[in-house]
């Protein structure tokens, strides 16, 4: 009688440790789904992050663009508060040469709201420094 009660309990205890193992088991089964749900997610949330640098290039060649303003939009800046100017075919903002220039102020705000093509050729066509302070000052074309 006591070996049957003996081999009935180690079975009860062995049929209990299965459970227990079958139970850890599907816990463990649980939580590798939920991680990999999670896995899932991160790709779905990779690929916006993929589409926006895809969509910036096209914004990028807008850029370049110079910027294009008419003889109207020049001489609506004619003072020395705001001083615009067109030499040759572009447009400058010269305000803050005005009392920077060497050859004195009245000499620029001369140009302000002009074209001073020929003032400005007249006087420095062909000097390296003016040209390169000039260019410095350019904000656009003229159409
Ligand atoms: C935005 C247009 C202009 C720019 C960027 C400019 C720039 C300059 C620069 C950099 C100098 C010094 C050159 C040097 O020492 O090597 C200079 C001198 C001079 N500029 Fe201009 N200039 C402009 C327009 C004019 C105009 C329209 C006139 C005349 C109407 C003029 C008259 C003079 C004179 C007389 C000097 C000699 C000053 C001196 O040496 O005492 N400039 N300019």
């Amino acid at each position: 009688m006591k070996k049957t009660i003996g081999i009935v309990i180690a079975l009860v205890v062995i049929v209990g440790v299965v459970v227990v193992l079958k139970n850890t088991n599907t816990t463990t089964l649980v939580a590798n789904d939920t991680t990999n749900t999670v896995t899932t997610d991160t790709s779905t949330n990779t690929t916006p992050t993929v589409s926006t640098p895809a969509t910036k290039p096209a914004v990028t060649p807008t850029k370049p663009k110079v910027a294009g303003y008419t003889m109207s939009d020049v001489s609506a800046h004619a003072t020395a508060s705001s001083c615009w100017t067109a030499v040759n075919g572009s447009v400058y903002d010269v305000t803050s040469w005005i009392n920077q220039h060497p050859g004195g102020a009245r000499a620029i705000t001369g140009m302000c709201g002009k074209d001073a093509s020929s003032a400005y050729d007249n006087q420095h066509g062909g000097q390296s420094r003016p040209e390169s302070e000039l260019a410095s000052f350019k904000i656009g074309v003229l159409n």
